[in-house]
C-alpha cells in the first residue's frame, strides 16, 4: 500500500505538484450551511473493510487516506460514529495534534470536534478510552426508551431523539442547534444507509483502494434498500495507485 506518496489532482485540472495540506483543505471546505459529509474507504472491488477493518484497506498511518481522513477531522464541528464502528475500530479519544489545534483556533473553532456516538442499544463501554480520555465530553445519540449502562452519564450527554428508535433528523438538528454546522460522518455502513434512507446526507469522500479483495466483505452502506440520488463529483486526486473522491449532492 502507498505510504508518503504525494497527492495530486487529475481532475476537473490537473496540476503537477503534489498538494500541501493548505491546497487539501481548500478542496474540503467547510460549507456556508449545515451540512453532513460522510468519509469511507474501499477496495476497487467494493469492500468496506479487510479481517473486519478498515485499517487494511486505508493504508498505514502516513497513507493519503489517513491524511485526508486526519484533515477532515480537523475541518469538522462533531465525528458522528456508529456504536458498531466505534466498537468494532476500537476508537480512541478523538484528539488533534497542536498544529491541527492551532488551526482551529486561529479561526475561532473549538480546539477539538466533539465526538458523536449513535446508539439504539447504549451497549457501550464508559471505561473504554473513547470516553475516558475525551478532552470533549462526547454526545451519545440515542432514543427515549434506550437504558444507558452504569457509569455512561458520568463521560457522555445523552442526546434522546426518537421515541423506541433514534431520530436522525432530529438528532442532526440538535446537533446543529448546538452550533455543531459541519458534521464529519465516519461510518459505518448501518449508520451510512439509515442517513442515506433520511436523505440527509451531503457528501461522500471515497477512498478507493488499490486492492481485490475478493468476496466476503459487505459495501461501505447497509440496511433497507433507498431510491438512488444522484450526487456531482468535486474532485478527484490521485496518489500512487490510490484515488480520493469527493462528491456533493446535486
Ligand atoms: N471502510 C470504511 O471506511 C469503514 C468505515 C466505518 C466502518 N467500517 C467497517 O464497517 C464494519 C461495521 O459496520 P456496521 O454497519 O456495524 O457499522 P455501524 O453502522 O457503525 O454500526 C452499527 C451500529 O451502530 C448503531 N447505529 C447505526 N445506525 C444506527 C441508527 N440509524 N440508529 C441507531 N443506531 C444506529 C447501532 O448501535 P447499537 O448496536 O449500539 O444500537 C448499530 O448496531 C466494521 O467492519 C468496520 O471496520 C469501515
Amino acid at each position: 500500500m502507498t505510504e508518503n506518496v504525494a497527492i495530486r489532482r487529475l481532475w476537473p485540472r490537473p496540476d503537477a505538484d503534489p498538494l500541501d495540506d493548505a491546497a487539501l483543505v481548500e478542496l474540503y471546505p467547510r460549507a456556508a450551511e449545515p451540512w453532513l459529509r460522510m468519509n469511507f474507504v474501499a477496495s476497487i472491488d467494493g469492500a468496506v473493510e479487510l479481517d473486519g477493518h478498515s485499517a487494511g484497506l486505508s493504508g498505514g498511518p502516513d497513507g493519503p487516506d489517513k491524511r485526508v481522513f486526519g484533515l477532515l477531522r480537523m475541518l469538522c464541528d462533531a465525528l458522528v460514529v456508529g456504536a458498531g464502528t466505534l466498537r468494532d475500530e476500537g476508537y480512541r479519544a478523538l484528539r488533534l495534534d497542536e498544529r491541527r489545534r492551532a488551526w482551529r483556533r486561529e479561526r475561532g473553532l473549538p480546539e477539538y470536534p466533539r465526538l458523536v456516538v449513535v446508539s439504539r442499544s447504549l451497549n457501550l463501554d464508559p471505561g473504554s478510552v473513547v470516553f475516558a480520555d475525551a478532552p470533549v465530553r462526547p454526545v451519545v445519540l440515542t432514543h427515549a426508551q434506550a437504558t444507558p449502562p452504569p457509569g455512561l452519564t458520568a463521560v457522555a450527554d445523552l442526546l434522546r431523539c426518537g421515541t423506541d428508535r433514534v431520530d436522525l433528523a432530529a438528532g442532526l438538528a440538535a446537533l446543529r442547534d448546538r452550533g455543531h454546522t459541519q458534521l464529519l460522518c465516519e461510518g459505518g455502513p448501518h449508520l451510512f444507509g439509515s442517513l442515506t434512507a433520511a436523505g440527509l446526507v451531503d457528501e461522500l469522500c471515497l477512498t478507493v483502494a488499490p486492492l481485490l479483495t475478493g468476496a466476503g466483505a459487505g459495501r461501505i452502506t447497509a440496511g433497507p434498500t433507498t431510491r438512488p440520488r444522484a450526487m456531482r463529483l468535486r474532485h478527484v486526486l490521485v496518489a500512487g495507485d490510490t484515488l480520493l473522491l469527493r462528491y456533493t449532492r446535486a
